[in-house]
């Protein structure tokens, strides 16, 4: 497979080939992405809901994020890499933001950021852009601003708030944003967002109309220690039951001492052993 570039995102698009992304957040995860001919690789600051057991991705720092930005980019072969910038490392001076972002590009090896946030956003997009860094704007729900939002709730209800959602997503591709996730908006909207926007939308519960769809690893396999089940994922396996069941069997046999078995275990020649006995 060849590796995925902006061109190519921009192009899929206009084919109308939709894009597939999906997050991971470990060598194994990405590796096994990678391999299933996912387009986009997003290293989520869902991490800190995920893998780190937060309640919200507010805690997740800058290290976290180029720790297992690291771990991912070590695994994958042709799927792009995105990272997202957490919490409060692009709202500083822009002299620290692109200090950021560089820490995530040079020690993380990502290909590009994501960055939360509408139209007072863009000039941030815009210097990042100019510095050579590929960035996926997010909008509608945006989950470092949670507190502030007061829930995750579906965005962009009224005709005036679709209305504000549409003039953020113009002057992020207008500051030059290669993609835009589009979170817990309408049908309606996400249809509109796609058919004016020239950068490929990427949606998660956004509907059918979207360039391209975005869901949690976790989720996607039925992995996660969430339980309440969303309305806007599938699940396409149930891997924490296949992993409890396996993890049980492990137990059950230690304690029967039927694990391990022969076959298990190493043996020096007899003559060696007869010394250790007396
Ligand atoms: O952190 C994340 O996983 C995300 C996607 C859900 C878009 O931002
Ligand atoms: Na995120």
């Amino acid at each position: 497979r060849k590796p995925i570039t902006t061109a190519k995102l921009r192009k899929m698009k206009q084919e109308k080939t939709p894009i597939s992304v999906i997050t991971a957040y470990d060598y194994p995860s990405a590796m096994l992405a990678d391999q299933a001919g996912v387009d986009v690789i997003l290293v989520g600051d869902s991490l800190g809901n995920v893998v780190l057991g937060y309640e919200s991705t507010v805690p997740v720092t800058l290290d976290d994020m180029i720790y297992h930005t690291k771990a991912v980019t070590r695994a994958v072969q042709s799927s792009f890499v995105v990272t997202d910038m957490p919490f409060m490392t692009y709202h500083g001076s822009m002299d620290q933001t692109l200090r950021n972002a560089a820490r995530i590009m040079q020690e993380g090896l990502a290909k590009a950021v994501k960055v939360e946030g509408g139209a007072e956003i863009a000039p941030v997009v815009k210097a990042l852009v100019q510095a050579g860094i590929p960035v996926m704007a997010h909008v509608g729900l945006t989950p470092q601003s949670i507190h502030q939002i007061g829930g995750y709730k579906v965005q962009g209800k009224t005709s005036e708030q679709a209305q504000k959602l549409l003039e953020d997503a113009r002057a992020l591709e207008e500051a030059g944003a290669f993609s835009i996730v589009l979170e817990l908006v309408t049908d309606q909207l996400a249809e509109q967002l796609t058919e004016r926007l020239t950068i490929p939308t990427i949606g998660i519960g956004a509907g059918a109309s979207c360039d391209g769809q975005v869901l949690v690893f976790h989720d996607v396999l039925g992995y996660g220690a969430d339980v309440q089940p969303k309305r806007f994922v599938k699940a396409y396996a149930n891997v924490g039951e296949t992993i409890r069941g396996a993890l049980q069997q492990y137990v059950h046999e230690v304690k029967a001492r039927q694990f391990p078995a022969e076959g298990h275990s190493f043996r020096m020649t007899e003559e060696e052993a007869s010394h250790l006995y007396g």
